[in-house]
């Protein structure tokens, strides 16, 4: 199975029921292929209407354009000091970014009912979301006018927060069945350190209780100081609580950061199930 493969099948365990049985390999076999049942026709139906409605343009439909050009002038200020984000003013790249991680997250196949992203940036991860037909959260901080205003352009509900060791995120009163972290860390070196096993511990069994029972959290680091995302300790930490380790990108289920709950309270560390990258 592949990495990619592997990962879809994290965020949709029931509907990957036939690995290896692809369209090419039916042909290349001469196999005739199953007969699809009404169920699978309609859900082939659905797959291809989502994957026309995601486009930049469709996404964008709503958005002012005068607003839009307005805000992207803010890279031109002068007094530079609550602008710092400004390459989230590339409307374009940074969407179609976010329509390709949903495709490889395979979210056209299953789309999420209910979504929280933490660090949500400008919000384009839950513009796609939104487009089908998920109800969307983001958090971060507000000290950015760019990522400020991209929000209220796209009329998105965050939450401010900053995310802190040891500190529970706010109460949503609602759960979701995906949960994203799309290139972040929550410390800042030097003044505070990397987050070790513990913090994540703290952090992933935060997550878990916010997750719906067939809930999926993804996480995208980004390089800390060192050049790394984290170090062998911390992957060897993330397979412990099964999570799909592939390079920056991992992701974990609900049942399994539940059944490793105590990972770091057991003496031995479970035995990896799925360390890749
Ligand atoms: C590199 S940007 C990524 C933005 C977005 N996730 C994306 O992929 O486009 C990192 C984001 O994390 C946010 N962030 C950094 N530290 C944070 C913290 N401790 N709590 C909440 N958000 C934080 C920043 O404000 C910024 O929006």
């Amino acid at each position: 199975m592949t990495l990619m493969q592997k990962i879809r099948r994290a965020f949709q365990p029931e509907t990957d029921s036939r690995p290896g049985d692809s369209k090419e390999k039916r042909k290349a076999d001469g196999t005739p292929g199953k007969k699809l049942s009404w169920r699978e026709k309609l859900q082939q139906r659905r797959m291809r209407a989502r994957r026309r409605l995601l486009t930049v343009e469709n996404l964008m439909r709503r958005v002012d354009p005068a607003a839009l050009a307005e805000v992207q002038t803010l890279s031109e200020r002068e007094n530079m000091d609550d602008v710092f984000w400004t390459k989230y003013l590339d409307v374009d790249k940074w969407l179609t970014l976010n329509i390709r991680y949903a495709k490889e997250l395979g979210l056209l196949d299953k789309p999420p009912r209910s979504v929280l992203d933490v660090g949500c940036g400008g919000g384009f991860f839950l513009m796609v979301c939104r487009a089908l037909g998920a109800r969307v959260l983001g958090l971060d901080l507000d000290k950015d006018l760019v990522l400020n205003e991209m929000i209220r352009l796209f009329r998105l509900e965050r939450v401010t927060w900053r995310v802190r060791a040891f500190v529970k995120l706010p109460d949503f009163r609602r759960k979701f069945d995906l949960i994203t972290a799309f290139m972040i860390c929550f410390n800042f070196p030097p003044r505070h350190p990397y987050w070790g096993a513990r913090q994540w511990d703290f952090f992933l069994n935060d997550m878990t209780d916010r997750m719906l029972p067939a809930g999926r959290l993804l996480l995208s680091l980004n390089k800390q100081p060192d050049g790394l995302e984290y170090d062998d300790a911390l992957k060897a930490y993330f397979v412990s609580r099964e999570g799909i380790v592939t390079g920056k990108r991992i992701v974990f289920t609900k049942e399994g950061l539940e059944r490793t709950r105590d990972t770091l309270t057991r003496k031995e560390l479970p035995v990896p199930v799925a360390a890749v990258g």
